[in-house]
């Protein structure tokens, strides 16, 4: 049989010029909700080590039952890229159609990654930060945290972010971005215990040692715990976690792979410990803060189901605008 197939291939700066952070926000929104309802299929993400190069790469598939998408993610970490001037992460996105298994789209991942980590945050903060929250604390500012400070500006009136990495001309750069989008008073520091004075904490470093120590977070405080995505990965000193509520993207990653992953490992965390899963608040199922003292934190290990519905508004918005190169497959 002779049927013509073709593909769309869409560049990063394709991507960039078609996801915006609402579309980016409600996609993710719609995601969890339907992760939340049960109405996903994910297996959990396998994991190639590069040990001798700091580094993993990572396959991510996932299909969308009521957005009737589905789609694969390969995606890397290697935090010593940047020392040769490249992303620590890096991301390749494949859209198929669940109904004939074809692939429809090809196209770089790594802004959508960023796109749809800040999403998911911003939205973890809408469900468990206060909402009166003006104060942003921020530890690390690669990549993802200019992405996370982006999705929190719609949901919060910020006046103050501190910014803290362990490189003041990252914390120098980072506000340079950020003031594109969102004026306020900014504080760098080299000190990570003064982005702790915060209302809502933002965690986005690939340590291995926690870099947040317990007696310097206060009562109230929400945590977006973004950096820990990988086995043996933690930010947050234990105790910390223990005195939280603890909602995370998806239990088995997370026990896996997540913030939690280490106390759990060691025993000092037990995974029913944990409160409950983002899609089971957003989906109505389950509440989300429900005291002004409560400190929450959000793991976030990073979903398939974040990128299928991401990718799905870049390819509905690149065939509406003609974006794209048309690809001949077969
Ligand atoms: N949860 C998710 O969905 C998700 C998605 C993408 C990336 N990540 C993870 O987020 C982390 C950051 O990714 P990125 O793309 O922003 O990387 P990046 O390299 O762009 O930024 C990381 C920042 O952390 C700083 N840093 C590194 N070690 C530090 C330390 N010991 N103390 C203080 N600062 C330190 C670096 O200087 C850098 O500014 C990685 O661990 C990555 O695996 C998670």
């Amino acid at each position: 049989m002779g049927v013509a197939m073709d593909l769309l291939w869409l560049s990063e700066d394709d991507v960039k010029s078609l996801l915006n952070m609402d579309d980016a926000i409600a996609a993710v929104e719609n995601a969890f909700r339907d992760h939340g309802l049960g109405k996903t299929q994910m297996p959990p993400k396998s994991y190639l080590y590069f040990s001798k190069y700091d580094g993993d790469l990572r396959t991510m598939p996932a299909y969308l039952e009521g957005l009737n998408s589905a789609g694969v993610k390969i995606v890397n970490v290697h935090p010593r890229n940047r020392d040769i001037g490249m992303p620590t992460v890096m991301a390749l996105f494949v859209l198929n159609s669940p109904e004939t298994g074809a692939p429809l789209a090809v196209m770089g991942a790594t802004y959508l990654t960023s796109m749809r980590t800040g999403a998911a945050g911003g939205i973890a903060a809408k469900y468990l930060a206060r909402p009166e929250s003006k104060v942003v604390g921020m530890v690390g500012a690669g990549a993802q945290a200019r992405t996370q400070l982006m999705a929190l500006d719609r949901f919060f009136d910020i006046d103050l972010v501190t910014v803290y990495d362990r490189s003041i001309e990252s914390c120098r750069a980072f506000e340079r971005e950020a003031r594109a989008f969102l004026e306020c008073d900014y504080k760098l520091t080299t000190n990570p215990q003064d982005a702790c004075e915060c209302d809502i904490l933002v965690t986005t470093t690939p340590v291995r040692s926690p870099v947040v120590k317990d007696a310097w977070v206060k009562p109230g405080t929400h945590i977006n715990a973004i950096g820990a995505d990988a086995k043996g990965k933690q930010e947050l000193e234990t105790a910390l976690t223990r005195r939280a509520k603890i909602v995370v993207d998806d239990a088995a990653q997370a026990i896996h792979s997540g913030e939690v992953n280490v106390p759990i490992s060691e025993g000092k965390l037990k995974p029913e410990e944990i409160y409950a899963q983002i899609g089971e608040i957003v989906a109505g199922k389950v509440h989300g803060r429900t005291g002004k003292d409560e400190i929450t934190i959000f793991d976030s290990t990073g979903l398939a189901i974040q990128d299928v519905a991401s990718g799905r508004i870049v390819y509905e918005t690149a065939l509406k605008s003609s974006k794209g190169l048309r690809l001949k497959l077969m």
